[in-house]
């Protein structure tokens, strides 16, 4: 199919005002936010994809995040993925970042159209690097926000994103009502509530980080990277008992990974690498943005929205799933 395809259909999913015909691969529909938190999240957020941009390690990262993309969302492998994306008209990866998971999808299903939004620069550097592909466009702009008509979207992605808007239960109604009824799905992840003394340091913790500077929350990450690293090299595991009063989950386990959960972030992975761990450090902290939630939550959400859940997982990190649209629900 043709450009002039794939622009007509990003046309047509805009209220009247909006007619992109003239745009290349990249859209600026906003760059700015009026809440301080989303502000100072945006600029974390492009302070971060313009360092990792240029790392090269970065296409490690990128294969990982496929395979747990698949985990995450009910896909036994990447060919199921596609027949389903090949299924979808209208793709849209909601806080797309640098974009290689839009890529992805529209090299999967190369008929449909696939729109990235992302409300930092990471938008403007995605559509640089994937300027060859057709049916792929990127929009700098708020999911909370996105100007698209109701149930215009087949398949809404928000992966890794939503608690990092100002107001996630408000994004999470914005994403429903573009998704299609009954045939669209929606596919969100959120963070997961942790034991309490990691709660509790993450939560005091951030609000100082947002008066850092940039380069003081680098540095910091790279001390959490090297705690990490040490303790994951000590190579110990523990038999932590439970203390269900805070939260803690007993059993055998590493113990840079039992501090990592209960405690505070510390990531360290020696496959994906250092600047990758870095980055994942600095990802954790430096957004005053990043709100968790309980299943319990979640459910409300789904519930109060309409949605019904096509597959729903949960894991240490997170609580995500597919989400339909259901007239009745
Ligand atoms: C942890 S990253 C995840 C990026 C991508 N989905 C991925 O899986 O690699 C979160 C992204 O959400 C974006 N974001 C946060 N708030 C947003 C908003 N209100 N509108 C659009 N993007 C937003 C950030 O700029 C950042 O790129």
């Amino acid at each position: 199919m043709s450009r002039e395809h794939f622009l007509s259909s990003l046309g047509s999913i805009f209220s009247r005002d909006l007619r992109p015909d003239t745009v290349e691969n990249f859209l600026n529909l906003d760059s700015l936010s009026s809440g301080v938190n989303q502000r100072q999240t945006n600029d974390a957020f492009t302070d971060k994809w313009t360092v990792y941009n240029k790392s090269s390690e970065k296409h490690k990262l990128y294969e990982m995040q496929r395979q747990w993309y698949l985990q995450l969302y009910g896909f036994d492998s990447e060919c199921e993925l596609a027949e389903f994306l090949r299924s979808k008209k209208i793709i849209f990866d909601a806080g797309c970042g640098l974009g290689y998971k839009a890529a992805w999808f529209a090299q999967l299903a190369p008929d449909s159209l696939v729109i990235g939004m992302d409300f930092s620069d990471a938008a403007k550097l995605a559509a640089d690097t994937y300027k060859g592909l057709d049916n792929l466009f990127f929009i700098q702009g708020d999911i909370s926000g996105t100007r698209f008509l109701d149930g215009s979207i087949d398949y809404v992605n928000c992966d890794q994103v939503i608690m990092h808007t100002q107001n996630p239960d408000k994004t999470f109604a914005e994403l429903s009502r573009i998704t299609r009824p009954e045939v669209g799905e929606f596919a969100c992840y959120f963070y997961s509530k942790k034991a309490l003394p990691r709660e509790l340091l993450d939560e005091h913790f951030r609000s100082y980080c947002s008066v850092m500077t940039s380069e003081e929350l680098w540095q910091m990450s790279e001390q959490l990277t090297e705690l990490g690293k040490r303790l994951s090299e000590l190579n110990v595991c523990i038999d932590a008992p439970d203390i269900p009063a805070l939260g803690i989950k007993g059993g055998r386990c590493d113990l840079q990974r039992f501090i990592y959960w209960n405690f505070i972030k510390c990531f360290w992975n020696p496959e994906l690498g250092k600047e990758t761990s870095v980055v994942t450090n600095y990802d954790w902290y430096s957004p005053s943005n990043a709100r968790r939630y309980s299943e319990e939550e979640v459910r409300a959400l789904l519930k109060k929205n309409g949605m019904e859940a096509v597959c729903f997982h949960q894991e240490n990190a997170c609580h995500s799933g597919r989400f339909m649209k259901r007239d009745s629900a």
